[in-house]
C-alpha cells in the first residue's frame, strides 16, 4: 500500500531555491505499519542524501539493512520524527554564530564550518550548533574533516562547571576531546599526511585550550593525529568514531599501567562503562580472565557483559566487593582497573593478590577523591597503585592501527552505544548523563 505521496517543494539554502521532495499525504487510517516504518526509513535516508549527507544516508541504510538497530542505531530526537520532516524542511538562514535549524546539518561553505560551542556552563541546552569560521592549519598542524566523534565524561564536566579533570576551561569553547575524520590538510607534511586518509585525534589539549572535536573541521598539532589503514572503513563512521579515547584510555590503563599479561585475573570496576568494555574486550582478547561488576542486576546487563569479554560478573549494590571476589579468587586478582572512582578505591585495593597493581583511571562515581586516604593500611606491602591520564595521542604508546585491524578482521569486538546527529548534541550530553548508555555515544556531524 503506498503510504506517502511525494512532491516537490522549494527550501532556500545558502540563498539559493532547490527542488527538494516533501511526503504529503497520508493515505487511510488503516495504513499498512510494516509499509509505513519501512517508508519511513527510506524517507530519512532520502532526506540525508538531499541535505548532502551520503554518509549518514549509507549508515542508515547499512544499519537496517544489517538489522543493527538497537544498539548500532542512528538515534532520532523528536525533532527527527518522520511525522515531522516538511517541518524540518524550513529556509535555512546562514551567518556567523546562526543557531543551527532543527534536523538541518548543512554543508559548510568554503569558510565556514558547523561547530558545537558552549558560551557559559551550563545544562545540555547551553550546547549550541553555529556557525565558525573552518581553522587554517599552520606549519606542524593537520586539519582533519571530521565525521563523527565520541562523547566523554570530562564533556559532560566541561558543560556543566566549565571546567575539566585538570582545570578550568576558557569559554566560550567548542568542546570535544576527540575527532575521527579524513585528513583536510596538513602544510608541509602532505606525504605523511595525505589528503583524505583516515585520520583519529584525541586529548593534547583539545577541546579545554583551544577548540575541540564537536565540528565539522578541527586543526591539532600532527604529533596528535594517527592514520588509520583505509580498510578501517568499513567498520563506518559511528564505529570509528567511538575508538579514540576509548582505545587508549583502556589500552593505556590495561598495558602501559597494569602491564596486563595472558593470564592474569582482571577486575574491572565499572564494567559497563564505554572504557570497561573496551578494556574488557581487549583485556579477554589478550588472554586475561575479567570479571566485571556493574550496579544493574537485570540479566540483560549480565548477558551484554558476558558476551562483551567478561567472565565473570559482580553486581555493585555499594558493599565492599571484597568478600565476593575471593569467594571466586581466593588469592585474590592480579589487576584491577577502576572506573568508578574515590568512593571504590580502597575496596579495590582490597581486592588484589600479592604483587597485584591497581590502576585509578575513571571517577564515574562523581569523585576521585578518597576519604581518609591512608596509604599505609589501603594499599598494603607488595601491592601497587597507578593511575592512567595521557596528555599525548602517538603511535609510540598506543597500537591503535593494531587495535583497529583486529576489530576490522573481525577477531576484537567492541560494544557501540547510541549515535546521535550533531544537531541532537544536547539530547546526547543529557543521555549520557543519564547513565542509560551501555557502550560509547557517538556523534555524525553530516560530513
Ligand atoms: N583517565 C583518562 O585518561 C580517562 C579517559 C577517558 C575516560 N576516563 C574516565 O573513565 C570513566 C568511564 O568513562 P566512559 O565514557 O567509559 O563512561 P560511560 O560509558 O559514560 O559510563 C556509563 C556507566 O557508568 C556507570 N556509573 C555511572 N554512575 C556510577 C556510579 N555512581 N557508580 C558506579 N557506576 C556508575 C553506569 O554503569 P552501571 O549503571 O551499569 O553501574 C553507566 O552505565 C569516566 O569517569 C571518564 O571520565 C578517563
Amino acid at each position: 500500500m503506498s503510504i506517502f505521496t511525494l512532491r516537490p517543494i522549494s527550501v532556500f539554502s545558502n540563498g539559493s531555491q532547490r527542488d527538494r521532495l516533501a511526503p504529503v499525504r497520508h493515505v487511510g487510517a488503516s495504513a499498512d505499519y510494516s509499509s509505513l516504518r519501512r517508508t519511513r526509513r527510506h524517507l530519512r535516508i532520502f532526506r540525508d542524501v538531499f541535505y548532502g549527507q551520503q554518509e549518514l544516508a549509507r549508515e542508515r541504510s547499512r544499519n537496517y539493512k544489517s538489522g543493527r538497530v538497537r544498539h548500532g542505531k542512528t538515534h532520532h530526537s523528536k525533532h527527527h520524527s518522520p511525522s515531522k520532516t516538511p517541518s524540518k524542511l524550513q529556509p535555512f538562514h546562514k551567518s556567523n554564530n546562526t543557531v543551527q535549524q532543527p534536523g538541518m546539518i548543512a554543508k559548510p561553505t568554503a569558510t565556514m564550518m558547523r561547530a558545537v560551542q558552549l558560551k557559559a556552563a551550563g545544562p545540555a541546552s547551553n550546547l549550541r550548533v553555529v556557525d565558525l569560521p573552518i581553522p587554517v592549519p599552520k606549519e606542524d598542524q593537520v586539519l582533519i574533516r571530521v565525521k563523527s566523534f565520541g562523547i566523554n565524561r570530562s564533556e559532560i564536566l566541561t558543560r556543566q562547571f566549565g571546567r575539566a579533570p585538570v582545570g578550568p576551561v576558557q569559554l566560550p569553547r567548542v568542546l570535544g576531546v576527540e575527532a575521527t575524520g579524513l585528513v583536510e590538510a596538513a602544510p608541509g607534511h602532505e606525504q605523511a599526511f595525505p589528503k583524505g586518509a583516515i585520520a583519529m585525534t584525541a586529548v593534547g589539549g583539545m577541546g579545554l585550550v583551544f577548540d575541540g572535536g564537536y565540528a565539522q573541521y578541527v586543526c591539532v598539532s600532527k604529533d596528535n593525529v594517527l592514520l588509520v589503514d583505509q580498510s578501517a572503513a568499513k567498520l563506518g563512521w559511528d564505529v570509528l568514531g567511538a575508538l579514540p579515547e576509548m582505545l587508549q584510555t583502556a589500552h593505556g590503563s590495561l598495558f602501559r599501567c597494569l602491564k596486563l599479561k595472558a593470564g592474569d585475573t582482571l577486575l574491572i570496576r565499572g564494567g559497563t562503562t564505554s572504557v570497561g568494555l573496551a578494556a574488557a574486550a581487549i583485556a579477554k582478547d589478550s588472554g586475561a580472565r575479567v570479571i566485571a561488576t556493574t550496579r544493574r542486576s537485570d540479566s540483560e546487563t549480565k548477558r551484554i557483559l558476558l558476551e562483551n569479554g567478561a567472565d565473570e560478573v559482580i553486581v555493585d549494590d555499594g558493599k565492599a566487593l571484597r568478600e565476593r571476589v575471593l569467594r571466586i579468587h581466593p588469592s585474590g586478582v592480579d589487576k584491577v582497573l577502576d572506573l568508578v572512582g574515590g568512593s571504590s578505591l580502597p575496596d579495590s585495593l582490597s581486592c588484589l593478590a600479592d604483587e597485584g597493581v591497581c590502576c585509578f583511571t575513571g571517577l564515574v562515581g562523581g569523585s576521585a577523591a578518597v576519604a581518609d586516604f591512608n596509604p599505609l593500611a589501603m594499599i598494603q606491602t607488595g601491592k601497587y597503585l597507578t593511575a592512567y591520564g595521557e596528555r599525548f595521542f602517538n603511535a609510540s604508546n598506543f597500537p591503535l592501527n593494531d587495535l583497529v585491524g583486529r576489530m576490522v578482521e573481525g577477531t576484537l569486538k567492541i560494544r557501540l552505544g547510541k549515535v546521535f546527529h550533531m544537531n541532537d548534541i544536547a539530547e546526547a550530553h543529557e543521555y549520557v548523563e543519564r547513565n542509560e548508555s551501555i557502550g560509547k555515544v557517538v556523534v555524525m556531524t553530516g560530513m
